[in-house]
């Protein structure tokens, strides 16, 4: 071999050594969520139902929602991201790329994404939705890190917001009281450091569409007088067989990620489970043998906001989070969708929480 190829194998393998030791980080969070309150004892004013229930069945207390004519999620959305960017000191146009996941566009097109980067002024993204339902914000996630670990871009916003109130039929007690509005929004980054996103597991499974779906509204069944008067642009749900299903592939993709990384259940700073029920999240952490100190839970103050679930939570407990926390992000949802995310956590949440 000549001495000029073997420099060049040389240096491309250094090139590769140096590209296989970045990870995509978080580097930053902000949400939004609307002012008015729907209580439980507000919703059992609507339908047969109650607040004792609601409670011992779901964990949730009260879910906000957005008021007021032609508002939408990227009103929700748009917030978030201004306000992420003000917190992390980061130019509206040093932004390459805006993924939002939702399962609640504005409108069918164009992308709520392309939206809400006109409304927060990223002039050099591009744009796109995601969807996944319930599982959307750590799809989001995994695509905003292949990006960055192309080594083609370098800030990526991933916003996942949802204004539930939309879709949810208020003359449905087993699903009205489930839902709420919210967005939350996070900036990834790349870093040389080992923090960020490690690894993740996602999966989906279309046969699990007749168990949760949204009827009419798409291309099989567009919308007409007769959609409308038979509520199909609303949430069908048969809930006791998504949640046996949510159990199970949410505490087995959880309890996988930790065996895979030989996480012990006393390593795991936090487990961030999609917010949809707190029976659900109660199993998942029993199943990894984690203790309830261990998980982060805001689902009584928001009920299930689908895409906003997650970084709701880490929002609400930035403040407590550590530089090298390992972490697990779990979801389920519509689709069948679900997954897990494990990150080592990359800066110190309590230096810039409530910024
Ligand atoms: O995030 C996306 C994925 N979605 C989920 O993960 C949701 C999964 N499913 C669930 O969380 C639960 O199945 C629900 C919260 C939706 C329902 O809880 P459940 O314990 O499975 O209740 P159920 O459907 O078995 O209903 C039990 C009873 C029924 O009455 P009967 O037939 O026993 O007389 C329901 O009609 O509770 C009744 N019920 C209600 N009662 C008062 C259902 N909804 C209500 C309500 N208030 N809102």
């Amino acid at each position: 071999m000549s001495g000029k190829i073997k420099i060049a194998i040389l240096a491309a393998c250094k090139n590769k050594e140096n590209m296989s030791k970045i990870n995509a980080a978080i580097t930053g969070i902000s949400t939004y969520v609307p002012d008015y309150i729907l209580t439980n004892d507000e919703l059992s004013t609507m339908v047969d139902t109650n607040n004792e229930w609601i409670l011992s069945r779901t964990g949730i207390k009260k879910r906000h929602i957005l008021k007021g004519e032609g508002k939408g999620t990227s009103d929700m959305g748009a917030p978030a991201v201004l306000q992420l960017l003000k917190k992390t000191g980061t130019k509206a146009e040093d932004i390459d790329l805006l993924i939002c996941t939702t399962v609640t566009p504005d409108m069918q097109f164009p992308a709520t994404a392309n939206i809400i980067a006109d409304k927060a002024g990223l002039k050099n993204a591009f744009s796109f939705d995601l969807n996944a339902a319930c599982s959307g914000f750590i799809y989001g996630l995994q695509t905003a890190r292949t990006y960055i670990l192309s080594g083609l871009y370098k800030k990526v916003i991933v916003v996942g917001a949802d204004k539930m109130s939309s879709i949810v039929d208020y003359t449905d007690r087993t699903t009205c009281v489930l839902f709420g509005d919210g967005a939350g929004a996070v900036l990834l980054e790349p870093t040389t450091e080992n923090f960020g996103i490690i690894d993740a597991d996602l999966h989906s499974d279309g046969s699990g569409r007749i168990h949760l779906h949204q009827k009419a509204g798409g291309s099989a069944k567009p919308a007409s007088h007769e959609t409308i008067d038979a509520r199909e642009h609303y949430i069908f749900q048969e809930g006791q067989a998504v949640f046996k299903f949510a159990v199970s592939r949410m505490a087995d993709v959880s309890v996988d990620m930790m065996n895979k990384h030989h996480i012990k259940p006393e390593d795991l700073a936090w487990l961030v489970p999609h917010q949809a029920n707190l029976r659900i999240i109660d199993a998942t952490a029993r199943r990894m043998r984690i203790d309830p100190k261990q998980v982060m839970i805001n689902i009584q103050e928001y009920g299930n906001t689908t895409d906003a679930t997650i970084p709701l939570c880490l929002h609400d407990y930035e403040k407590h989070l550590k530089k090298g926390d390992k972490i697990i992000l779990s979801a389920f949802g519509g689709g069948f969708t679900w997954g897990a995310i494990y990150m080592k956590w990359a800066y110190d949440g309590a230096a810039v929480a409530d910024r």
